[in-house]
């Protein structure tokens, strides 16, 4: 596709949102609650928890995600949201109500899923409309909003359309039609991109987004790709075995994590041994490769306790050297790889072996394997935190 009808993509996609804020605008948009929430399957009292102890606030108009591996809780969290489950204990509020015992058709949210759910049977005027005729809204009524619906979304010449004469970028956009069209006051996402091709799932991604801006619809968004996280969220919600490891922007959750899990799960990181000095409320004086150096640190960090250092691959620092031994701040290539934007190198340190990125190869001295280096690093992006039991 050309960069001139990639613009003129984005600028219809731009206009059809603006004509979608006007006509499938929600009132307000909700906030949402949890407060020591708690899910345990089937009837065994000690059957490992699929969700506990979650409390958590989300905003009006919020687009926060919930991202973790696989069985972490994201769906179970998300269903007690849309009442498809009940919360085991704890309590699920709706701006100043408590939801808990209100029924998935009562709540004014609406859900789309991986699979789209789509009815095969129905066509896509009729899976937009069949939310509004079980309201019992007048049928004159109910074309006008699923016209207005589907021409926002542009799908109105695929109206007469049957779901599987679709392809799954349209077909999710069907979804999502009919989820708007109910105007919730909370729009819930389940892994809704998954099933669609790389390019596709980038479109829809910003698709999604610049919607949900315009529309100002709290929205949570479950997946377990956190480039998704990342590009898309206002907060990323990061839980792990059933528990939220920690509730951040997408940038300090990156920079600043407040677990060995949660650094390793988003984006990579290098884990080096040091030795702490001192530290002050924000700082640590800590030796590591040679060299004394002054990181930030996370609050749980003090002079007692595991600690580790994490530095990204990209705040490694590599320059030629005369040293011919690893020790110190002299490393030793392993292997590189080239990926064209960028170059990776593993290089063997005494602190370990690290992953190191340097962007724009280009423009800087390449190594090979056997090359011995001298290697820093970025102090002021380095992360000194508290091992939790999960350091890999
Ligand atoms: N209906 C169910 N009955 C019993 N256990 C369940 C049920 N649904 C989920 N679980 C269990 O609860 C835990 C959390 O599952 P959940 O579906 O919430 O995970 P998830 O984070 O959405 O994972 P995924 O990324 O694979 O979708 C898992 O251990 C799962 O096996
Ligand atoms: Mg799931």
């Amino acid at each position: 596709m050309t960069a001139t009808s990639e613009n003129a993509m984005t600028q219809q996609i731009d206009e059809t949102i603006e004509s979608a804020r006007d006509s499938l605008a929600t009132a307000t948009p909700g906030r949402v609650s949890l407060r020591s929430l708690r899910k345990v399957y089937g009837d065994d009292k000690k059957a490992a928890p699929a969700v506990q102890d979650v409390d958590l606030d989300i905003e009006p108009g919020e687009f926060i995600t919930l991202l973790g591996p696989s069985g972490c809780g994201k769906t179970t969290t998300l269903r007690m949201i849309a009442g498809f489950e009940t919360p085991t204990a704890g309590e699920i509020h709706l701006d100043d109500d408590l939801i808990n015992k209100v029924a998935p058709n009562k709540r004014p949210m609406a859900m789309v899923f991986q699979s789209y759910a789509l009815f095969p049977h129905l066509s896509v005027f009729d899976n937009v409309a069949y939310g509004l005729k079980l309201k019992k809204l007048p049928s004159a009524r109910v074309a006008e909003e699923v016209e207005t619906a589907l021409t926002s979304m542009n799908l109105g010449p695929y109206r007469d359309r049957a779901p599987h004469q679709m392809s799954g970028g349209q077909q999710q956009r069907v979804a999502l039609a009919r989820a708007l069209v109910m105007r919730p006051k909370v729009l819930l996402f389940d892994e809704p991109l998954s099933n669609l091709d790389a390019k596709l799932r980038v479109q829809m991604r910003g698709e999604i987004r610049r919607l949900q801006r315009r529309l100002g619809i709290t929205t949570v968004f479950v997946t377990h790709d956190q480039d998704e996280a990342m590009t898309m969220s206002d907060r990323i919600v990061v839980m792990n075995v059933g528990v939220i490891e920690q509730v951040d922007t997408p940038q300090e959750i990156y920079r600043h994590p407040a677990s060995v899990f949660v650094a390793d799960f988003i984006g990579r990181a290098n884990f080096l041994d040091v030795d702490v000095h001192g530290v002050t409320d924000s700082d640590a004086d800590v030796s590591v490769l040679g060299q004394r150096w002054t990181v930030p640190k996370h609050a749980a960090v003090g002079v007692d306790g595991s600690v580790t250092l994490m530095v990204r691959p990209e705040s490694v620092r590599l320059t030629a050297t005369e040293g011919r031994a690893v020790g110190g701040s002299v490393g030793r290539v392993l292997s590189s790889m080239f990926y064209g934007q960028s170059i990776e190198y593993d290089i063997e340190t005494e602190a370990g072996n690290l992953v190191v990125s340097v962007a724009d190869p280009h423009a800087h001295e390449t190594f090979s394997p056997g090359d011995f280096l001298d290697v820093g690093f970025e102090a002021g992006r380095a992360w000194l935190m508290p091992v939790d039991g999960d350091a890999p």
